[in-house]
């Protein structure tokens, strides 16, 4: 080591408009972070400047990635810019890889400051895809974890793990895990030679869960069978449990849950931030998205992985296979049927011009108990609204954050522009409707929830307004 102190140096840059954190980030495409002077520069900088320098001078910080293009050339500059703003110590995830959970995990383990993850979560990477940077506080890869602890410690065969190898582009596949991107596993699932199957994103909070011949659980379904079923899971015996949440565009399945068992529900924005706050306060024990996101408050993040975990352990009490527990669940609450539509990448005019249009309309005072009628079902609007979220520990009001249409009998269309997308708008409907005849339990959400998506294209016009035909993905 050399005595002489590094030489800090000062530059001029100038601010990006377009750096306003999303949902979960910064996420922009790659050849934005290349091309633009300073772009990844200036929005490092922001985030050490966020910190008091008195908390942050001679601080630990925790730096790691989903492996994707760019993460160590972006490394190498966090790095340097971490000596310069006087941070005393760096820990890097090994080859620059930490997936999301474990950053947080190691933040509070560590004591550190915060993390810096460098992570498009669940969009494409590569030179032509995505770049991403998130940062998370003190208070609060998948692949090599799963091999680790599902293969290593709970002995799966080591030819169970699939796609584990961190990859720069992901070897190519899109690295969201649902029926679409993840046609292979769910392909390989239907062959009837396995039991259990679940996929996870390349920073590893996302998770889909699968059971034999590909049975698919809903996102929305799974909190509600881990939250049903929250005693099989041993932190929770030694925790006891405090409160239950999830996003707004969720299924109301787990609110069933929270009914029967009395525990308080938390109906927050998107985004696992709010769900931070309830438990920093104390007040919640498991949320879930219907993103593919479950995690509990052992960290503050959701993890892919601690999902599959509290899967498996219900299955190891309950000894049925994971379609018997899903139906028995529909059979005691009723089901919650769902399904999301994606429009990516669409014009951004086109997008925002259709949700103002459409919070005027629902806005208006004669839209409550207008009737849609689509073939023989008959649907009365009981009211609407452009969601907000008043945090309960803070009192924090979060406004716009989509607008809900909710029917008589609880059946809800939800349309919401998405805040993580990284080139023009990504326009998400959702649609919830709950049965709990118990003659119409086993059928296709699809065909179930044809006239509530009908009436939702009639009121949005969005394929006339964007010029598509349909949805570039359906869940
Ligand atoms: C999406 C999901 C949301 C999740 C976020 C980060 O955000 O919908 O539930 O928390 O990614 O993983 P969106 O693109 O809808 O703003
Ligand atoms: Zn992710």
């Amino acid at each position: 080591m050399n005595d002489s102190p590094l030489q800090v140096l000062t530059l001029p840059t100038s601010p990006y408009p377009d750096q306003r954190p999303g949902t979960s980030g910064l996420r922009k495409k790659v050849h934005i972070f290349q091309s633009k002077k300073n772009y990844l520069h200036n929005f490092i900088q922001c985030i050490f400047s966020s910190i008091d320098l008195r908390d942050r001078q001679g601080s630990t910080m925790v730096v790691g990635g989903d492996g994707r293009y760019f993460n160590s050339t972006a490394i190498q500059v966090i790095v340097q810019m971490a000596a310069a703003n006087g941070v005393g110590r760096v820990v890097i995830g090994q080859n620059g890889i930490m997936s999301t959970p474990a950053v947080s995990c190691v933040i509070r383990k560590i004591k550190a400051i915060g993390g810096i993850i460098l992570t498009a979560s669940h969009n494409p990477g590569g030179p032509d895809g995505d770049f991403g940077i998130k940062f998370n506080t003190a208070n609060g890869v998948i692949g090599p974890y799963v091999k680790k602890i599902l293969c290593e410690e709970l002995g799966s065969p080591a030819n169970s793990a699939i796609n584990c190898v961190p990859l720069e582009n992901f070897g190519g596949c899109h690295p969201d895990p649902n029926l679409t991107y993840g046609a292979d596993l769910v392909e390989t699932m239907k062959s009837g030679q396995y039991d259990f199957g679940a996929a996870f994103d390349g920073d590893g909070d996302r998770n889909m869960i699968l059971g034999k011949h590909g049975f698919f659980v809903n996102p929305s379904d799974s909190v509600a069978v881990i939250a049903a079923n929250i005693f099989c899971i041993p932190y929770f015996q030694h925790t006891g449990v405090r409160g239950f949440a999830r996003s707004m565009p969720t299924s109301a399945a787990l609110d069933m849950v929270a009914r029967a068992t009395k525990i308080q529900l938390y109906e927050t924005p998107t985004g696992w931030k709010f769900f931070g706050s309830l438990m920093d306060a104390g007040r919640l024990s498991l949320g879930g998205e219907e993103s593919f996101g479950t995690g509990s408050d052992y960290i503050r993040e959701k993890d892919g992985l601690w999902a599959v975990l509290a899967w498996l352990s219900i299955l190891a009490v309950r000894r049925q296979s994971v379609e018997d527990i899903m139906t028995d669940h529909w059979r005691t609450y009723g089901r919650n049927y769902y399904t999301r539509f994606d429009y990516e990448a669409v014009d951004l005019d086109a997008a925002v011009e259709m949700m103002l249009d459409l919070e005027l309309v629902v806005s208006d005072k004669a839209f409550i108990g207008q009737v849609f009628t689509v073939g023989e079902k008959k649907y009365q609007v009981e009211a609407a609204d452009n969601f907000e979220y008043s945090d309960p520990v803070d009192g924090t009001i979060s406004r716009n954050q989509g607008l809900r249409i909710i029917f008589k009998g609880g059946s809800r269309i939800i349309f919401r522009l998405s805040g993580t997308d990284s080139f023009g708008a990504t326009v998400r409907l959702y649609i919830d409707s709950f049965e709990k005849d118990l003659s119409k339990l086993f059928q296709d959400p699809q065909v179930v929830l044809a006239e509530l998506v009908t009436i939702a294209l009639q009121l949005s016009q969005i394929h006339e307004r964007t010029g598509r035909r349909g949805p570039t993905v359906i869940t």
